[in-house]
């Protein structure tokens, strides 16, 4: 087990300098944050740390702006909606490192907050690079890891700092939000109270193989929507007319089929149409019905109707992808429906647990995040998890004593 820091002494951290790692990787629209679940679930170790009169140092990465300064993928709005979110003022850095950075950790009072600028604006992050690590870990006495969002890659500014303060006597400790991310992916995984059901939705088999090769081998049912659905459709022998299949993947989906048997359930019928665009006529039809110019965009209302009443049977539930392109109009009911099939579930005491990225979004659009047990803000890092594959942002971290 790690240890967390909940189990810092309070008294300790007054006065001292805590470096955070959060996951402010968030949608931008120009100056505007336009989803700040990752922000929000970052102040309660945030205020932790500064209601104990710690000064905190908060590091992050937003994008992938190819270990260049891009002005698009600056941090300088996550600091504004962060200070609000905190009722307090945020010192943004527009440095991630070297002089600037040193010196405006150093003017910080106790109980303050900066921000400093991307941390993939240097090179040096992405490539775990050890001296950048060292300059990170020498600004503070602490290392709290709360960015469970990037918790699968082994980054200068995640698992590299983490090893960089053990380095220098110091301890790494996961915040309270990984903290929470682990319980509720790990209780799922290890204990789930059973029946024990898995949906995965989401575009390419090929990216979730992992996962739906691990969960076979520990769920009740799966439950494959979205278009990945389509592959599994071509190695049964179905049409699928224009919808976007993995022909390199079709083999592989054989042998998923073979090894899920009745475990494993497809769609029994789609939402289709000439093209995946909003207000488009759209069709439902059998999967055995799909013609040559139909594309397939959501799964259809009998398997709506299906997979709720196999969700309501569940007593564990994880969830990761979208069972549509739902971000579209006119393709989003399927994974609207699965959100309130979950909700509902969690509202008689099922343990629901979403996946973060696009099912985090669904469960947002159909205003049922508050009734689902855990919505995860990591995505990749939950599928990683999932799949039995290891966490370097969790693994770097102080093991509990
Ligand atoms: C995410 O959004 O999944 C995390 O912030 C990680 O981002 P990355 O895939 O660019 O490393």
């Amino acid at each position: 087990m790690k240890k967390t820091i909940s189990e810092v002494a309070p008294g300790w951290l007054a006065g001292k300098t805590v470096v955070v790692r959060a996951d402010f990787n968030v949608p931008l629209m120009g100056a505007r944050v336009t989803d700040a679940r990752r922000i929000r679930e970052s102040v309660p170790t945030i205020e932790l740390l500064t209601h104990a009169g710690a000064r905190v140092v908060l590091l992050s990465h937003l994008g992938r702006p190819e270990r260049e300064t891009k002005a698009e993928f600056s941090l300088a709005p996550v600091a504004t909606e962060l200070a609000g979110l905190l009722g307090e003022p945020v010192t943004f850095v527009s440095s991630p490192n070297g002089p600037p950075a040193a010196e405006a950790v150093r003017r910080l009072a106790p109980h303050g907050v900066a921000l400093l600028e991307n941390t993939r604006f240097h090179a040096g992050d992405e490539t775990n690079d050890p001296e950048l690590a060292a300059f990170w870990a020498g600004l503070g006495d602490l290392f709290v890891n709360d960015a469970f969002g990037v918790a699968h890659r082994a980054h200068a500014s995640t698992s590299g700092l983490a090893e960089a303060m053990s380095a220098r006597g110091g301890e790494a400790v996961a915040g309270l939000l990984m903290a929470r991310e682990l319980r509720f992916l790990e209780e799922a995984l290890h204990a789930p109270e059973r029946p024990f059901m898995a949906i995965l939705g989401g575009a390419k088999i090929s990216s979730k193989i992992g996962v739906i090769s691990a969960l076979l081998t520990r769920v009740d049912r799966l439950l494959i929507g979205g278009a990945m659905a389509n592959t599994f459709f071509k190695a049964m022998g179905l049409h699928t007319g224009s919808s976007l299949v993995e022909d390199d993947s079709i083999d592989l989906a054989k042998k998923l089929l073979r090894e899920g048997r009745e475990r494993l359930l497809l769609p029994v019928d789609c939402i289709v149409a000439h093209q995946i665009a909003a207000r488009v006529p759209t069709r439902a039809v059998t999967r055995d019905q799909v013609g040559d110019d139909d594309m397939i965009g959501d799964i259809g209302p009998k398997t709506r109707a299906l997979f709720a009443e196999e969700i309501g049977k569940a007593k564990s539930i994880v969830w990761n992808g979208p069972m549509g392109v739902f971000e579209i109009d006119g393709f989003e009911e399927g994974t609207v429906a699965i959100a309130h099939a979950v909700a509902a579930a969690c509202d008689r005491g099922a343990l629901g647990v979403i996946g973060g990225g696009d099912s985090g979004a669904a469960v947002d659009r159909a205003g049922v995040a508050d009734r689902v047990t855990h919505v995860s803000t990591g995505g990749g890092a939950s599928i990683k998890l999932l799949a039995g594959g290891r966490l370097p942002g969790r693994d770097s971290l102080t093991d509990r004593g």
